[in-house]
């Protein structure tokens, strides 16, 4: 028997209307399933907890978010409170406390008629950025000179170091070789002559350890470019923490927008817990109206399930959800459809409970 236990974060806004149908998921695997179980425990933290509390999470929050296997986040942000503090002081706290330093994102089209691309089918768009997830252009290291002076400056410098470039670049390899898929570089040496000429000379020594993996390497903005006109390129990506937040996002509007786009923050090392989570924020201005779409959230559950060595009923997730595209009228209103967000939840279930 598989016991994994799971923080959860429900967080602000749709957070807990999707996050209650991914938990619902989950649910009816583990009553299909008798060699798995999992427990939830909430975490009220988010947004409202700031502005009654002030703070975003309680002090000893991450001590005790380390006794679990994964956290199950929704979306953190709300109007009241601003972006940066809700951002630093729960999400990217965790991602850093826990030194999830790969963050996965599948760019994988699951029907047809839900990419702008004309002509661009399910095999055409179908691969994984693995994003750098604790440093980088995200370092968070900077300063703000003569605040308000006529000569004020502002510094934010991107952090490179050896460890994690050649941490991150290493896993993707393992992922390309381990999936028999390329292995696409992202970068931009030609104007970022430190951090991103050392990105690409850690690529290729690296690569030297992986002389099976066939290997491409693009600057960033002729690789958004073929992201739109030639995706079939890509298999698995790897790039830094802002190449691949920007890249991510193009990549979900390929593959029906940010209602279906799912993200996992791993420690591959598992010293600690992963974390799993839509990658949409808390979108303030359909909350409370059931009209979010759970599938993004549905989709971060089957990523959980990979994680746990459960990757047949990650597949099944997925392969339900491509039966389930093939209804629009049932889908939430961003796919086109009516169904409320607990309509799509319980009808995923039941499909669930009926293969
Ligand atoms: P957002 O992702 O919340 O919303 C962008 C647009 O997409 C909105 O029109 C929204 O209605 C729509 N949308 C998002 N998720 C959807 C879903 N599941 N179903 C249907 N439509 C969906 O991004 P926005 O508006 O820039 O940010 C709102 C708040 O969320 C901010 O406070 C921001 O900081 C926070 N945020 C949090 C993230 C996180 O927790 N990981 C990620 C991005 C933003
Ligand atoms: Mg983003």
């Amino acid at each position: 028997m598989k016991e994994i236990n799971i923080a959860v974060i429900p967080g602000d806004g749709i957070g807990p209307e999707v996050i209650g149908e991914g938990i619902k998921i989950l649910k009816a695997i583990e009553e299909k399933d008798p060699e798995i179980s999992f427990s939830f425990t909430e975490f009220p933290w988010g947004c409202e907890y700031y502005l009654q509390q002030g703070k975003m999470m309680d002090a000893d929050g991450i001590d005790r978010l380390a006794k679990f296997d994964a956290i199950y986040l929704g979306a953190v942000g709300y109007p009241g409170v601003p972006d940066h503090i809700s951002l630093w002081d729960l999400l990217l706290k965790i991602r850093k406390s826990f030194d999830q330093y790969v963050n996965l994102r599948p760019i994988t089209l699951l029907h047809p008629e839900l990419t702008p691309l004309k002509g661009k089918s399910g095999s055409d768009i179908d691969f994984l950025v693995i994003r750098e997830n604790s440093e980088g252009e995200y370092a968070g290291a900077g300063d703000w000179l003569y605040k308000g002076k006529p000569e004020e400056v502002v510094l934010q410098t991107g952090v490179f170091s050896r460890k994690g470039t050649e941490r991150i670049i290493r896993y993707a390899y393992e992922e390309a070789r381990k999936s028999n898929r390329t292995l696409t570089s992202i970068s931009k040496g030609n104007a970022l002559q430190y951090s991103m000429v050392f990105w690409d000379e850690v690529f290729e020594e690296v690569g030297r350890e992986y002389p099976d993996v066939e290997t491409y390497s693009y600057l960033v903005d002729a690789a958004s470019l073929y992201f739109v006109t030639d995706p079939e390129r890509f298999e698995v990506v790897v790039t830094s923490n802002l190449f691949g937040d920007i890249l991510t996002d193009l990549g979900a509007a390929l593959t029906g927008g940010l209602g279906l786009a799912a993200g996992a923050n791993i420690n591959p090392e598992r010293k600690y817990p992963s974390m799993f989570e839509p990658i949409h924020g808390s979108a303030p201005d359909i909350a409370g109206k059931g009209l979010a779409n759970p599938l993004a959230s549905i989709w971060s559950a089957s990523q959980m399930l990979d994680f746990f060595g459960e990757e047949e009923w990650g597949r099944t997730v997925l392969d339900i959800m491509r039966d389930l595209l093939k209804e629009p009228e049932l889908l939430t209103p961003d796919l086109g459809g009516k169904a409320t967000t607990q309509e799509v939840g319980d009808r995923f279930a039941d499909m669930l409970k009926r293969k």
